[in-house]
């Protein structure tokens, strides 16, 4: 059984097929037949959500599937039973899976012993499915995601780790920019390095946000808190105020540079408000597209595990 839980398990042919595929979807959005027709998706979550729910939610339903939402209270993860036995079971009812949840090895295990696709809708420490929407609003406003100076800034979190995973496997020009205590676990660059597209990809740490931002062409921010993190890390602010994207950060970047963010956000603190709301803002057009490459990510993995 095929599963996406992470972008290393993919190769860029596939991560690239994902992006035309997507990009069908955004032109001709209901796609017949569809082998999702008649299914049910489960979508398991055990963290907030807007849009990965509701464009997984839609996306399915355009696909010609059922949806069925299980919050934290139906499930509760590991307190009325295991993550396996919850997986056998919903595999029994179900035909496909997408699973939010804290600690990564909850979805590898519940994948594991899965009898349909599992998707990761984000886990402390990934988040694959946003990195292919940005990709995509990548491709679309600068026409191309090579040779393309992708600049992220703040935290080393799940966002990054899965960028970290993408622009080694598709030979990217990166360059990550966060505190030196909140830097990508070692084992994330490591892994990352055996990936296809490693040895021709320019990837780059610069502690300093200002260095790193030069010429950049897309300046690219998350949070400085994640879900699940609130409460043990108070004290951020201070540390990753420097990382801010305002306008006058943005004057070091290329002056077509464009700004993306994952949403949702925290207005004032990784990013000023004029720059959220500006002319160089294409966060709103990259939180549209998670609804094009979900779709795609459906199509396929049912495609793949027809076969
Ligand atoms: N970007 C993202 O995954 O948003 P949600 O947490 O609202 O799904
Ligand atoms: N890093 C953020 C991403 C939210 C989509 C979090 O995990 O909360």
């Amino acid at each position: 059984m095929k599963h996406f839980i992470s972008l290393k398990d993919f190769t860029a042919k596939e991560i690239n097929d994902l992006l035309e595929f997507a990009s069908e979807f955004k032109r001709f959005p209901l796609k017949n037949p569809s082998l999702l027709e008649g299914r049910t998706l489960a979508m398991l979550f055990t963290k907030p959500s807007n849009r990965t729910r509701v464009s997984f939610e839609v996306g399915a339903k355009e696909l010609g599937a059922h949806t069925l939402f299980l919050g934290p209270q139906e499930v509760q993860m590991g307190k009325r039973e295991t993550v396996e036995d919850i997986s056998r079971v919903l595999s029994r009812y179900v035909h496909g899976i997408v699973f939010r949840t804290f600690d990564h090895e909850d979805i590898v295990r519940f994948a594991k012993v899965s009898s349909v696709p599992v998707i990761n809708g984000l886990s402390d420490l990934l988040h694959p499915c946003q990195i292919l929407a940005d990709l995509l609003t990548i491709k679309e406003h600068k026409g191309k995601i090579k040779d393309t100076k992708i600049v992220y800034l703040g935290d080393g979190n799940n966002v990054l780790n899965s960028w970290i995973y993408a622009s080694n496997l598709l030979s990217l020009d990166f360059v990550y920019s966060t505190p030196k205590a909140y830097q990508p676990p070692s084992f994330i660059l490591e892994e990352a390095q055996t990936l296809e597209g490693a040895k021709e990809a320019n990837i780059r740490y610069e502690e300093d946000p200002l260095k790193a931002v030069l010429d950049a062409d897309i300046v690219y921010t998350d949070v400085w808190i994640s879900m699940g993190e609130k409460g043990k890390n108070e004290s951020r602010e201070d540390i990753f105020l420097p990382y801010q994207i305002n306008e006058s950060l943005l004057k070091k970047a290329n002056p077509q540079a464009l700004v993306m963010h994952c949403l949702p956000a925290n207005r004032g603190m990784e990013v000023d408000e004029f720059v959220l709301d500006g002319p160089q803002s294409i966060i709103f057009d990259q939180a549209e597209n998670r609804l094009h490459a979900q779709k795609a990510i459906l199509q396929k993995l049912f495609e793949i595990n027809k076969k």
